[in-house]
């Protein structure tokens, strides 16, 4: 059996990560060792092959291992990788963090999409194996079957992205902001006499006067409210989330640099907003040519066995395409499928995805069983 460490699994995603492992009876595969950057020594679950926890720095007891999958962050990534390679380990490095994914000898993963890719550069002795960007991830799973049909000539996306993006302390802060937005209007809620516009005026007064400690996360309140910016500012009118839409999306496609004349060009605008864990986005899609719109649904529906299509009527819509509906849920929706006022080639759609499932744990997840199954 090939031994795997795990790193990062307490953390949100590592922990979504676990479950699903638990679930799908990944751990009957292989000898688990569970490591900690803090809490080497300490009892380690029950799933580890090892009593206690290991200390996730220690390379000699990293190497031990034919598999390391982590979610512990860029920051252990940047301050292990490298060391662990140059000590001569040749195992294979599943990671969910950023730092590696543009790297040459590293492949984005995402099999439903690039599965091929991926054998590939097995076949090739390719060895870190990294996990996409949520927005990045959701949209290729909804949307695969158009790249496959190579029917996308360019790419728009609005994204409304779940404060669990940002990470756990994202999620508390954005609940207790709404919590305080609540208290602030209670009574006058309480009231059916009250005038709305008061209300409305004391939601601004808590917002505007909520303290450093309050936004302490998101910078502003979110509450209420959205962010239009994720991430840093590139310093050419764009965020580094909205780079990771062309550059990862071409690179998973195996389409080369987003800059190359095989790359699809795509713009993304990346907004926060006040949901929990599920990123939405709305797709504006400029088709290489005309195809019926029934032949392009068709298309869409088989972009994985994950991508479930939403009919464009209002009942299905609000039933099934919104974050509530979705989170927790391996699917991944697709609805306001439509033909836009701009032309036949212009295609509009809208997509919802838990950002921790296919936008985070299960390419890693899969990727292991991949690995475990040879
Ligand atoms: N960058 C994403 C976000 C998180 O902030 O929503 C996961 O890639």
């Amino acid at each position: 059996m090939q031994r795997v460490g795990l790193v990062g699994w307490r953390g949100m995603v590592g922990s979504v990560l676990v479950n699903r492992m638990q679930n799908e009876g990944d751990f009957e595969l292989c000898e688990a060792t569970f490591f900690s950057t803090s809490g080497a020594g300490r009892a380690a679950p029950s799933q580890s092959v090892e009593p206690k926890l290991l200390d996730a720095y220690d390379l000699a007891a990293l190497a031990k291992q034919d598999v390391i999958v982590t979610a512990q962050g860029g920051d252990y990534t940047t301050a292990v990788y490298a060391r662990l390679r140059s000590s001569g380990w040749t195992g294979y490095w599943i990671d969910a963090a950023k730092t590696l994914r543009m790297q040459e000898d590293a492949v984005i993963i995402l099999d439903p999409v690039n599965g091929p890719l991926i054998e590939a550069a097995l076949g090739r002795g390719i060895r870190n194996f990294i996990g996409g960007n949520c927005t990045v991830s959701c949209m290729l799973m909804a949307i695969g079957g158009l790249f496959q049909h190579d029917l996308i000539e360019w790419l728009s996306c609005a994204t409304y992205q779940a404060a669990s993006g940002g990470g756990a302390q994202h999620m508390r802060e954005l609940l207790h902001q709404f919590g305080s937005i609540h208290s602030a209007v209670a009574s006058q809620l309480a009231d059916p006499a009250s005038a709305i516009l008061d209300i409305d005026r004391l939601v601004l007064e808590r917002q505007h006067a909520m303290t450093g400690e309050e936004v302490a996360q998101f910078g502003v309140p979110l509450a209420g409210n959205l962010i239009p910016w994720i991430d840093a500012d590139l310093g050419n009118g764009t965020s580094r989330e909205e780079w990771k839409g062309g550059a990862e999306t071409n690179k998973i496609l195996g389409r080369g640099a987003a800059s190359q004349p095989g790359a699809v060009p795509i713009d993304s605008t990346c907004v926060r907003i006040g949901a929990m864990r599920c990123h939405s986005q709305n797709l504006t899609i400029k088709l290489r040519r005309d195809v019926p719109l029934d032949e392009l649904v068709e298309m869409i529906a088989g972009s994985t066995p994950w991508t479930r299509l939403i009919g464009n009527q209002v009942g299905p819509t609000v039933a099934g395409l919104t974050p509530a509906a979705v989170t927790g849920t391996m699917d991944i929706p697709i609805g306001r499928v439509r033909k836009l006022a701009m032309g036949p080639e212009y295609l509009g759609a809208f997509t919802v995805g838990d950002q921790l499932l296919w936008g985070a744990a299960e390419p890693l997840r899969r990727m292991l069983r991949r690995v475990l199954e040879g």
